[in-house]
């Protein structure tokens, strides 16, 4: 029998819906949000309310772009959390309503349990080699920054966290006071294109074993910032690129020292990095160098799987809906939440 999952995400600011066919990727619809531009963040009521808007139109994109019927769905797996409880209430309560009414499984997904399994989304026509076990996750997102050692694809152990911001918080508030757009990451990534990495140097972290911490470099950028301006008001306008390239090199350089410290403690040269932050391309190159000088096979996900999507949440369902692990009607999100 094929198992065909319908995966449903909805814990920030993007509605997504995709179909997995016994591993395989059939379609995966992400409709964003561009209300919340303007607020410099996501607001969560607007949030919801998109999402409430989206769904349906999202799922049925999905359903027909995957030329399925919905009665050939084996299952539902929908995100539980961690995200914007109002945000994961829609993408929940639709998820069960579909599964009442078409009276097949649900299945709750870890949001970060879906991104680290996002190497193991397979596309029909770019079928590439998956990471095998145990391996090491570096998820670098806008809520988490984690190593992550991943035995199998149910069972996986934190073992390097942040103690205070995440890394995609860090580009967000840095580009916040650089005075560019809500989500700053992808314009620090385009603009530091332009700069030079080594212009400004910032104080890395001392954090002890495999923990992050990246609200001292926010505070010490944004002092660094004050300082300049005073003394010159077009400080930010002038050096914008150099800016944000040697920022964005800072915090490279304690991602990938991070992992090399992994690696060395656990003796494990498979990696993966997942998470929006991974669409970064300084991350990118530099993870890819780094592992060609260690011998260290490292697996970089497609820019459509590295931000969210329901492809990692189908097929994160995929893997649970053979070992039975169903959800009842009774579960209800959950704002936050430890894989
Ligand atoms: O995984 P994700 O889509 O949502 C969460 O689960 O948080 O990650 C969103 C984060 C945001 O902080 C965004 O600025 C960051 O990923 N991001 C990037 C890039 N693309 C997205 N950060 C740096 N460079 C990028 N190209
Ligand atoms: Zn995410």
């Amino acid at each position: 029998m094929l198992i065909t999952i319908l995966g449903i995400e909805s814990s920030c600011d993007d509605t997504s819906a995709a179909v997995i066919r016994d591993g395989y990727l059939l379609s995966n619809v992400i409709a964003g949000q561009d209300v919340h531009k303007s607020y410099g963040g996501v607001v969560p009521e607007l949030a919801s309310r998109s999402h409430l808007a989206n769904i349906i139109p999202v799922v049925d994109q999905a359903i027909k772009q995957a030329c399925i019927k919905k009665e050939e769905i084996s299952a539902i797996s929908f995100t539980l959390g961690p995200g914007l409880l109002g945000s994961l209430l829609v993408g929940t309560s639709f998820a069960k309503g579909l599964s009442l009414s078409l009276k097949i499984p649900l299945i709750e997904v870890n949001h970060l349990h879906g991104h680290v399994l996002s190497h193991f989304i397979i596309e029909k026509n770019n079928p590439k080699p998956v990471p095998k076990f145990p391996h090491l996750c570096l998820l670098i997102s806008g809520g988490h920054t984690q190593i992550i050692k991943v035995d199998s694809p149910l069972l996986m152990k934190v073992i390097g966290n942040t103690i205070d911001d995440a890394v995609g918080e860090a580009f967000d508030k840095a580009a916040k006071v650089l005075g560019l757009p809500y989500p700053g990451g992808p314009v620090i990534d385009k603009l530091a294109l332009k700069g030079n990495p080594n212009a400004f140097t910032f104080a890395k972290p001392r954090i002890s074993e495999l923990d992050f911490s990246f609200s001292g470099l926010k505070t010490s950028f944004l002092y660094f910032l004050r300082d300049k301006m005073a003394k010159n008001p077009e400080f930010i306008t002038r050096e914008k690129n150099n800016l944000c390239a040697s920022l964005q090199q800072t915090i490279v350089e304690i991602l990938l020292e991070k992992i090399t410290k992994a690696v060395k403690k656990t003796g494990i040269k498979e990696i993966t990095i997942s998470g929006g932050v991974s669409a970064n391309m300084a991350i990118r190159k530099q993870f890819s160098e780094l592992s060609a000088k260690n011998n260290w096979n490292v697996f970089i996900p497609p820019l459509a799987f590295s931000t969210d999507n329901a492809a990692m949440i189908a097929i994160t369902g995929y893997y649970k809906f053979q070992q039975k692990l169903f959800a009842g009607h009774d579960v209800v999100p959950i704002a936050r939440f430890n894989i």
